[in-house]
């Protein structure tokens, strides 16, 4: 089983950032949590991606296609602008779970939509660091079921 796990824009500065919003956690240590966790669940192979940059976020999924089972991907504010993030998640069709650190639903209004959540197997939101290690659980199941 092969997931690559992509961070969108800013999401680089967590642990510096806003942290009375996005927690203390850096992205490396998000990282290697998720890292320990693959091991745990015996995923094969996790690969880390972040860019601040939209065409390189549709690149990172086009690069994806027929290689990767399963995406994690906390899109950040190109969730509620990226149309083109969107595509190229459904030119790939693959199965992804879209994460967030804060609650998008407690916060300003234009966060409330992303263009990936109705795509998505599902979405978890406002758990802080623990959204992605509850993203990789979601996802690993979901992949799990459809190889069996
Ligand atoms: C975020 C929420 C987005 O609204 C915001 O633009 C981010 C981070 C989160 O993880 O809570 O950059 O995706």
């Amino acid at each position: 089983m092969k997931i690559k796990v992509i961070n969108g824009p800013n999401l680089n500065m967590f642990g510096v950032r806003q942290p009375e919003t996005y927690g203390a956690t850096t992205l490396e240590q998000i990282n290697q949590a998720l890292a320990r966790l693959g091991e745990e669940l015996g995923i094969g192979s996790l690969e880390f991606f972040q860019s601040n940059i939209e065409g390189e976020i549709v690149e990172a999924i086009q690069q994806s296609h027929k290689r990767i089972d399963g995406i994690l991907i906390n899109p950040a504010a190109y969730g509620h602008t990226s149309i083109a993030i969107r595509d190229a998640l459904l030119a790939v069709s693959i199965p992804f779970v879209e994460v967030h650190a804060s609650n998008i639903y407690k916060r300003e209004e234009f966060r409330h939509k992303t263009y990936l959540s109705d795509i998505a197997e599902g979405v978890i939101t406002g758990f802080s660091a623990d959204s992605y290690l509850l993203g990789l659980r979601a996802l690993h199941t979901i992949l799990k079921n459809k190889t069996s």
